[in-house]
């Protein structure tokens, strides 16, 4: 893992808009998984307004609520073409988002999970994290090489994201979410996370031991996962010195 720690949310952000743009213009045609949420609302609008050029890419998004339609203001459907989608020269073709509503659950986890490999898997995904740990929806204690799938949320993230909706007793109980084995075939990871509220979570992802009560610890495992943080999601890391040091020095041709 490489621990980028930035002055503030917007430079951590600026990082992984670099990434991303780097890899669009490397790679017209690429494959990226993309997150919702507050965390990824700055590095779209940091994307948009690079004016990239999205018409070859395909994008899979990681999760959806269960039983809200994608006209609804808080399905991730909407987030996308909202915060992103509909503001860059994207073909809606090659958008991929979870379908809430679909009737035969398993047969649609499945063919999104085909979808991915026939479009040659995902070159990059785009994660935030929640304060438990969890990485698209997957909570704590989901399989570590889970695949997409439905899972029930946790009290602790329905109340994280009531925030989003009128009530608490308005965020569905169900979504269906990218697993964790996934999102670990994706070539290259990019968590991104802000504030202290993510410091635990991050700490324990970072610098514990991999277990499925911090999903995010598998990311260990990955080759090439790059965490973009701010001083405070990065408060709690004892090496935080280390990390800060390692991208100060950094050979010209891996900086960002
Ligand atoms: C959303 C997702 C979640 C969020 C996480 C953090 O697509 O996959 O894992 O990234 O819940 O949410 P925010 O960014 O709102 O703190």
């Amino acid at each position: 893992m490489e621990i980028i720690i930035q002055p503030d949310a917007e430079a951590a952000t600026s990082v992984a808009a670099r990434l991303i743009a780097r890899l669009l213009s490397e790679k017209p045609n690429a494959v990226i998984g993309l997150a919702t949420g507050s965390t990824p609302l700055r590095l779209y609008q940091e994307l948009v307004g690079m004016k990239l050029d999205w018409r070859q890419v395909t994008t899979f998004n990681l999760d959806e609520y269960v039983g809200i339609s994608p006209q609804h203001p808080q399905s991730y459907h909407s987030f996308m073409w909202d915060n992103l989608f509909g503001h860059i020269n994207i073909s809606v073709k090659n958008v991929n988002i979870p379908d809430g509503l679909a009737n035969d659950i398993p047969g649609f986890c499945a063919s999104y999970e085909r979808k991915i490999i026939a479009a040659g898997g995902i070159d990059l995904q785009v994660l935030g994290i929640g304060t438990d740990g969890h990485i698209g929806f997957n909570e704590p204690t989901s399989s570590l090489s889970s695949r997409t799938r439905i899972k029930t949320l946790t009290p602790q993230t329905r109340k994280d994201n009531a925030r989003f909706f009128g009530s608490e007793a308005e965020v569905p109980h169900h979504c269906l979410t990218m697993g964790i084995g996934t999102i670990m075939e994706a070539r290259q990871i990019l968590l991104l996370a802000f504030g202290a509220g993510k410091a635990k979570a991050i700490a324990e992802a970072v610098e514990g031991p991999i277990t499925a009560r911090n999903p995010a610890s598998i990311l260990q495992m990955h080759p090439v996962t790059k965490v973009c943080l701010d001083p405070a999601a990065a408060s709690k890391l004892e090496l935080q010195e280390y990390y800060r040091w390692v991208y100060e020095h950094k050979p010209v041709w891996q900086q960002l």
